[in-house]
């Protein structure tokens, strides 16, 4: 017996030519991440091509392959989801965030400063991405810490902001000073990237 699901195959998106003008943050390095993404795109076809053929009747010995493909499956979607969210709303002139956006801002924040302070602080703490997400449950945002692709989200948070911290992401350009890469991020911002995501899961503030 066999796992048995469907698992087409995706191809990884184009990308877009304002991230090669980015202000402070360099094509070479955008480059770099859309590399490491189109792998994580490859080996997420990779894996689900052989998880539909492990062998469920060889029990034990399966287990820690599934373990090891199911694993490496979150690390691969991670990588995608993170960075198409990162290609999405880069390519902006940042700013102050307006709309609904801004104003779950200003609630849950404070201000804007106040949460780009917080995202800042969390992204220097963090050894691979720091997300603003809307937590359903709760019914705010909060600024989530990553140490890798796959950790650690939550159940029902939704990304609105992803800012990558991996040492690709800034390293080629800023060297050691991760907190000047956080501020070319920040004032590469497309809010209204953003304020879509917002409109298209329908937060409210
Ligand atoms: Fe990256």
């Amino acid at each position: 017996m066999t796992l048995a699901y469907n698992h087409e195959t995706i191809t990884a998106r184009e990308l877009k030519p304002a991230l090669l003008e980015l202000e402070g943050i360099s094509r070479a390095t955008i480059e770099a991440h859309y590399k490491l993404y189109q792998g994580y795109v490859a080996k997420r076809n990779e894996i689900l091509e052989t998880l539909s053929g492990v062998d469920l009747t060889t029990a034990n010995q399966v287990y820690s392959e599934l373990r090891s493909l199911k694993v490496d499956y979150t690390f691969a979607v991670g990588g995608i989801k993170n960075h198409e969210l990162y290609f999405d709303h880069l390519g902006g002139h940042g700013g102050e965030p307006k709309g609904t956006f801004g104003a779950l801002i200003a609630r849950d924040f404070g201000s804007a400063a106040a949460w780009q302070a917080d995202l800042k602080a969390t992204g220097l703490g963090a050894r691979g991405w720091a997300w603003t997400a809307y937590d359903w449950d709760e019914g705010r945002l909060f600024n989530y810490i990553g140490d890798a692709q796959n950790t650690f989200p939550v159940w029902n948070a939704s990304p609105l902001v992803a800012l990558d911290v991996y040492e690709h992401a800034y390293f080629g350009d800023f060297a050691t000073d991760r907190a000047s890469y956080i501020d070319a991020f920040f004032n590469n911002l497309d809010y209204p990237v953003i304020e879509g995501l917002v409109e298209a899961y329908g937060i409210r503030a």
